[in-house]
């Protein structure tokens, strides 16, 4: 794999666009039928855990951090992780996940959880979510729900909607 430095920083409001051009290129059309985009509607997410990667003036990457509620316990939902397809397997995709859960950490959070492939996020702390402990408003697939406790969090248990904590 080419290694990149990337130059990583937060989302700025003037990112917007370019990240949902990233987005739609990455997921298509059916985005938002997906149970994932379908939590994070109306959901702001947190402007201090959703950072972009630079490719001189381009935005080559984002990720984006949500919060909702898994139950009683409050939690972030992570995505979407983009790379734009000139940029991919330089690195970028595991700079800006390091920094995104490096920030969450530090500040306080406790619980991410996401839908992807457990071994491209195992490294970042995640684990398979034990079957049945927690349910999505939408149909996901058991082994690609993840989650990552920090700050010695407690396995969570509930149902899963997006809100401010
Ligand atoms: C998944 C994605 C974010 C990875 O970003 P990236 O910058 O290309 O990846 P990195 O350079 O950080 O890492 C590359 C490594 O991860 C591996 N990898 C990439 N996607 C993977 C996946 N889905 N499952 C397992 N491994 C994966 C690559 O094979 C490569 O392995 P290597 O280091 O052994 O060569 C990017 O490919 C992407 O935007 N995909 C489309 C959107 C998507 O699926 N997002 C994730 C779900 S929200």
């Amino acid at each position: 794999m080419k290694q990149t430095a990337w130059v990583i920083r937060l989302e700025e409001a003037t990112d917007n666009t370019a990240i949902e051009d990233l987005q739609a290129e990455a997921f298509g059309p059916g985005r938002f039928a997906r149970t994932a985009f379908r939590i994070r509607e109306n959901v702001p997410h947190r402007t201090d855990l959703s950072f972009v990667g630079l490719a001189g003036e381009r935005i080559a990457g984002s990720i984006r951090l949500s919060p909702i509620m898994i139950g009683a316990s409050a939690a972030l939902l992570l995505g979407p992780l983009t790379v734009a397809p000139d940029f991919k397997n330089r690195g970028l995709g595991k700079a800006l996940m390091r920094v995104a859960m490096e920030t969450a950490e530090r500040a306080g959070d406790k619980l991410v959880l996401l839908v992807g492939d457990a071994p491209y996020y195992s490294p970042f702390g995640f684990r398979q979510v034990p079957f049945g402990k927690v349910t999505l408003p939408g149909p996901v697939d058991p082994e690609r729900l993840l989650i990552a406790q920090l700050n010695q969090a407690e396995m969570p248990e509930g149902m899963v909607h997006g809100g401010e904590h």
